[in-house]
């Protein structure tokens, strides 16, 4: 397959130097990374990054980070045009089991995430936005309990991405669901990120091939050995041969790119990366 037409600005998100330690153990060490706004001609087009490795290796612990729930042991996270210091609210984060408050409303609720960024009048008119752009509109009266999974999961998305500037966390938004509903949630993904040039979403999940599928950037968080001694390091990084840019493969942006063979040999690749880290 070709590499699409793109060019990039400036950076919208930077991992500088990121370490995490819990007491006496190196989760994160010494994480360099940076999503930069990617520009296609013709085009309203965000970034979607894609966050593999194996099971305890410290994804989750990168999200707090990311979302600035926690802060780093050493090193700092920018988001954003302006490059800040993250802190908690700059970045939505949609966990896996999507806390909406249950004695209010799904529109209740999204109306309490819109407010806190905007005014009532403007809050109210990006809420039946969002609920038309997702399909919620006809569940905008009932309670989180009476939402189905995938409902919940949308008014989530929405919710998060009503009070949060343009970085959106997905932690695991595909396990659990029927393949209809992975379809769903994918399409919502790609609606997110077209919505706005600046929107971003970083996917952490263990299905690799819907996620790369997605995707124009991964990373992958492994254990790195000691260039002198062979040794393994403690501590998960993301190695600059674990970052992949899936745009300069020419497998980004290319609807149905599952199927080609191209694609589901890099996938296959990628699964072998992550067997031997
Ligand atoms: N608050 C904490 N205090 C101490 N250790 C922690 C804390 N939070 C996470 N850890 C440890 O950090 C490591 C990484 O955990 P994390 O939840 O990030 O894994 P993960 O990559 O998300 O795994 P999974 O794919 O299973 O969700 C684990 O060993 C975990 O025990
Ligand atoms: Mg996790």
């Amino acid at each position: 397959m070709h590499p699409l037409p793109y060019s990039y600005k400036s950076p919208l998100l930077t991992l500088d130097h990121v370490s995490m330690r819990y007491g006496p153990d190196l989760i994160l060490r010494d994480l360099n990374a940076q999503v930069l706004d990617v520009v296609r001609p013709g085009l309203s087009q965000g970034q979607v990054v894609g966050i593999y490795g194996r099971s305890g290796i410290g994804k989750s612990v990168l999200c707090r980070l990311l979302a600035g729930l926690a802060a780093p042991t050493a090193g700092t996270v920018l988001v954003g045009e302006a490059q800040e210091p993250v802190q908690a609210g700059m970045v939505g984060y949609v966990q896996q089991r999507y806390p909406l408050f249950g004695h209010y409303t799904l529109e209740g609720n999204l109306l309490l995430a819109a407010r806190r960024r905007h005014p009532a009048a403007e809050a109210r008119d990006r809420v039946a936005h969002f609920l038309t752009r997702f399909g919620l509109a006809a569940h905008a009266r009932k309670y989180p309990a009476h939402l189905s999974g995938g409902q919940r999961q949308r008014a989530a998305i929405a919710q998060q991405l009503l009070c949060s500037e343009h970085l959106i966390l997905l932690d695991e938004p595909f396990s659990g669901l029927d393949v209809a509903m992975i379809d769903e949630v994918k399409r919502l993904i790609v609606e997110v990120t077209t919505l706005d040039e600046l929107n971003t979403v970083l996917i952490v999940s263990h299905d690799i091939a819907t996620t790369t599928a997605l995707a124009d950037r991964l990373w992958l968080l492994a254990p790195e050995r000691s260039p002198d001694t062979g040794q393994l390091l403690p501590g998960a990084t993301l190695s600059p041969r674990h970052q992949y840019n899936l745009a300069q493969l020419g497998l980004a942006w290319h609807p149905d790119v599952e199927s080609e063979p191209e694609f589901v040999e890099f996938v296959e690749g990628i699964k072998q990366e992550i067997r031997g880290s």
